[in-house]
């Protein structure tokens, strides 16, 4: 019997990453109650007043993009930057140039939802998982 797609999950208030910045996250997942739990890594983009999120995963190599904490973008902000080998990943996650141009990060679904005067950033999560309780800063 097919499991309910699980409840959305609350990011963040979309007051907290200034406007055209980024920062990363690390979900907490679950794959099934007793097994090994997982994380899932994001990077939220706030363009103005919308958010975007791709999965912090380098499509050349794996790896995370950022080498410190929430340093995604480059110094206008117009594009997110991998530190490993200097791939350029424009606003639809596309790498523009570096060693996978042409290919381009996960994007993951996120939406804003009114929570009284706020906003706050939610992840459909995908059916089959059950994340934790709690978001947490991917600030390490
Ligand atoms: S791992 Fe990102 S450019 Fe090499």
């Amino acid at each position: 019997m097919p499991k309910p797609d699980p409840a959305p999950l609350d990011i963040c208030l979309l007051d907290e990453i200034a406007p055209n910045r980024a920062r990363g996250f690390e979900l907490p997942l679950q794959s099934a109650p007793g097994e090994a739990s997982e994380g899932l890594p994001l990077i939220i983009w706030r363009h103005g007043e919308s958010v975007k999120a791709f999965i912090n995963k380098c499509p050349h190599l794996g790896l995370p993009l950022e080498t410190f904490p929430d340093k995604f973008l480059s110094k206008d902000g117009s594009t997110l930057i991998c530190s490993a080998h200097g791939a350029r990943f424009n606003a639809d996650g596309a790498c523009t140039s570096g060693p996978c141009q042409g290919d381009a990060l996960t994007p993951v679904d996120i939406r804003l939802e009114a929570r009284g005067p706020k906003r706050m950033i939610v992840l459909q999560r995908a059916a089959g998982h059950s994340e934790g309780q709690e978001t947490r800063n991917s600030k390490r």
